[in-house]
């Protein structure tokens, strides 16, 4: 790969700068947690496991940069604040939670280690998560490519690629794995307003990757579906409940609607780690409504009237009856429901 979505070096959180592409390829260099902070609420990196592994990182720089503060009680309130600062960024991927404990886990089991030693472990435990973020999408990829078959012409939304994960993607990472086992895949990406995700993300990354991609406005995916230009739909997922409901990008659920009334598969790509097991149902997932800005503004350039009201929830959730399948890295299962949700995690 020619590029990478995040790394840790030399003290230092390295990440592509999303918001810039696809014109520029750039990489943010970020020492401290609160940039980390920031890079994750203003979207410079986003995609829900790739938040959990930059909250990872960002809490191992809260270590690095208390690591010359020897009273505990001291240590145990900063990295308090920095823990909650995490936790302020986004609300509905849960992966950022997922993450802020194991970080905190790591934290509290090695309460009796010098600061300095608990920092390099902190370091430790968010490179870990990377790594088994792209092991785990391997996985998921190749449970999920037998749900794909050659000549199949898959829609998705939004990125749920290598850029939206430490590397290789949830919904485009199981079409990686059919285009590696020889299978000829297209896909159509939905452009996805207001952020354009898709345009400028998944058209990007599956460029690069030379798999055939044809780019449409989200209003034109049902009529690509009825014009029988699409076999299949294949998603990520910010968190699911336990019932299977999901949350995913703005513009999911009139898919999966879609894609019912179209007879289309409807398959949802999600690590464990992405499964709210606290979370009894949809209602009870908590939407995002992002900066109105980013509806009535074009590349910073006004498109709509002063003075109009806007709404701008981030995310909607697809109930669980809509899902055809859901792909993890512990198997398919396919119409879910929480006693199949369940077994996945006793695997
Ligand atoms: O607002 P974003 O870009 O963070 O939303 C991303 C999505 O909705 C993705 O589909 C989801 O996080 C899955 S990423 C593997």
């Amino acid at each position: 790969m020619s590029y990478f979505t995040i790394d840790f070096k030399d003290g230092k959180v390295l990440m592509l700068d999303q918001r810039r592409l696809p014109e520029k390829e750039v990489y943010l260099k970020l020492g401290a947690y609160e940039q980390v902070a920031k890079a994750i609420e203003q979207m410079a990196i986003r995609g829900a496991p790739a938040i959990g592994i930059a909250a990872g990182f960002g809490l191992a720089l809260a270590g690095l940069e208390l690591r010359k503060v020897n009273d505990h009680s001291q240590w145990w309130q900063k990295f308090g604040q920095a823990l909650r600062r995490m936790a302020r960024t986004r609300p509905t991927a849960v992966n950022l939670f997922w993450a802020i404990n194991r970080m905190n886990h790591q934290a509290i089991i090695s309460r009796d280690l010098s600061s300095s030693e608990r920092a390099e472990l902190l370091v430790q435990e968010a490179k870990k998560i990377l790594a088994e973020d792209i092991a785990v999408n391997k996985k998921m990829g190749k449970n999920g490519a037998k749900l794909i078959r050659s000549g199949d012409v898959v829609l998705t939304h939004c990125n749920a690629g290598a850029l939206a994960t430490g590397g290789y993607g949830t919904a485009l990472g199981v079409i990686r794995a059919a285009v590696e086992q020889g299978k000829k895949i297209q896909v159509f990406a939905d452009e996805t307003r207001p952020f354009l995700q898709g345009a400028r993300l998944t058209a990007w990354e599956l460029k690069k990757d030379r798999i055939p991609v044809t780019l449409i406005s989200d209003n034109m995916a049902g009529w690509a579906m009825k014009s029988h230009k699409i076999s299949k739909i294949i998603v990520g997922a910010d968190r699911i409940a336990r019932n299977g409901d999901t949350a995913n990008k703005i513009g999911t659920y009139s898919l999966a609607v879609l894609a019912r009334y179209h007879k289309i598969n409807f398959y949802v790509a999600a690590p464990l780690s992405t499964i709210d097991r606290t979370c009894p149902g949809g209602e009870n997932i908590p939407i995002e409504e992002r900066s109105l800005e980013e509806i009535f503004l074009i590349k910073g350039k006004r498109i709509a009237p002063k003075g109009v009201r806007g709404w701008n929830p981030a995310f909607d959730v697809t109930p669980a009856g809509l899902i055809s399948a859901l792909i993890t890295e512990a198997g398919v299962v396919k119409n879910p429901n929480p006693a199949k949700i369940k077994s996945l995690f006793n695997q």
